[in-house]
């Protein structure tokens, strides 16, 4: 067992880690307060390599492995949790699912410009009446010959507005259940295609999310990923991999609140010595960082597994499970450790505190993750 990391995985680290403090910080403030999309800065993102990071470089990507994509997501998460999920949903969910999945054609009209970070893409399998409950996918894709015709509402997308491919899921035969759902790739201008509201959300506030509505959209045969049917599976297969990128934001999330809990407690005097000297504030703090550190085990366990092509299934959920725990946690003391500054925005805690919630909700509640182990823990696969 090797823990070391390689000098290329230090190296995007550290390029991650001063693009966070040196880019993005500047104004995340603000753009949190206001909803103000990340749009530069995920351009710089894209020409850093950051937005298509494991995909091949013959169509655009970075051609590096999973771990180093954790990597990069954990230190733009501590800064700029709705720049990384930006970052994430375009690498896990859309650049992913494109490469294993899509046609050669696919590959070189949307996955190109996607890696390369010149366009956003989105991921569309939530609706109003579907979320963790996914196979019930009331968005329809009526088979009429040479195109599909898209009726429908997706909620909570994220890149939403700003995206310009769609990975949307639908159902074409609803007597075959899950079985007769397709992916089809959308684009922003296809006619019927409508970007609806967009949310005013507790925490990653300048990510962009939006209700959207497909009415009478005719997507060309060519874009369905896959054979007929095969859309469910995508989405389960793509999301496997998309909950390794959430584990790593929330990791990111942590160590961020926990790198500015240490630094406080380092400046900040009460009944005459600074706080990090009283052992209430020494046992929050050794706490946070073993919780923090077995969260990242598990999280570059699971990445690991997936660039050993092993089953990952079972570990991404695992590491989502724990780690947006331990994010949720982790702020929430290091609010409680800042005292009054770590209630007010100035201080940036609260709102890793706001950011911490979502990463137990997107890309399945705890809750499915919970199901997801369990049925490999009966399964023997766990
Ligand atoms: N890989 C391949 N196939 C899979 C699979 C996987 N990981 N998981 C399930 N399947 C297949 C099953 O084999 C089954 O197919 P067959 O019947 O042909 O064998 C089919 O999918 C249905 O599986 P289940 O019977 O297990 O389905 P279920 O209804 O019990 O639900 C679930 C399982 C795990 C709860 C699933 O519905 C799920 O993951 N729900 C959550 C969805 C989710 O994560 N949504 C997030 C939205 S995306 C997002 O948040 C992006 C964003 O913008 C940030």
């Amino acid at each position: 067992m090797d823990f070391q990391l390689s000098e290329e995985h230090l190296q995007v680290r550290d390029t991650a880690r001063k693009f966070a403090q040196e880019v993005l910080k500047k104004g995340v403030i603000e753009r949190d307060r206001d909803m103000i999309h990340p749009t530069e800065f995920l351009k710089q993102m894209g020409e850093l390599g950051f937005m298509g990071m494991m995909v091949d470089p013959k169509y655009g990507g970075g051609g590096m492995d999973t771990i180093s994509y954790v990597l990069a997501m954990e230190e733009l998460s501590k800064i700029d949790a709705s720049s990384s999920v930006a970052m994430s949903v375009n690498n896990s969910l859309v650049c992913w699912g494109l490469e294993a999945f899509g046609s050669e054609e696919q590959k070189q009209k949307y996955l190109v410009p996607l890696a390369k970070g010149e366009v956003l893409g989105a991921f569309c399998l939530s609706e109003p009446e579907a979320g963790s409950d996914a196979t019930s996918q009331k968005t329809t894709a009526e088979d009429k010959g040479d195109y599909y015709l898209l009726n429908g509402t997706k909620n909570w997308i994220t890149n939403g507005g700003k995206a310009s491919v769609y990975l949307v899921m639908a159902q074409t035969h609803p007597e075959k259940g899950h079985r007769g759902i397709n992916c089809l790739i959308v684009e922003k201008d296809m006619k019927g295609f409508i970007v609806g509201a967009k949310e005013d959300k507790l925490g990653i506030r300048a990510s962009d999310t939006h209700t959207l509505l497909f009415n009478d959209v005719k997507v060309p045969k060519e874009n369905r990923i896959g054979e007929d049917g095969f859309g469910f599976k995508f989405a389960m297969k793509t999301l496997e991999g998309g909950r390794i990128g959430i584990a790593a934001q929330a990791l990111g999330i942590a160590a961020g609140a926990y790198e500015l809990a240490v630094e406080y407690s380092k400046v900040r005097k009460a009944f005459g010595t600074e706080i990090c000297n009283h052992q209430v504030i020494q046992f929050k703090l050794a706490d946070m960082a073993t919780e923090i550190e077995a969260a990242r085990l598990l999280t570059y366990r699971a990445a690991w597994l997936k660039d050993q092509h092993q089953d990952y299934a079972i570990a991404s959920a695992t590491a989502k499970l724990f780690t947006s725990e331990v994010a949720m946690k982790t702020t929430v003391e290091a609010v409680q450790i800042h005292g009054g500054y770590g209630y007010v925005r100035e201080y940036h805690v609260e709102r890793l505190m706001r950011d911490a919630k979502i990463t137990s909700i997107y890309e399945g509640t705890s809750e499915v993750q919970r199901i997801v182990i369990s049925r490999g823990v009966l399964s023997g696969k766990a």
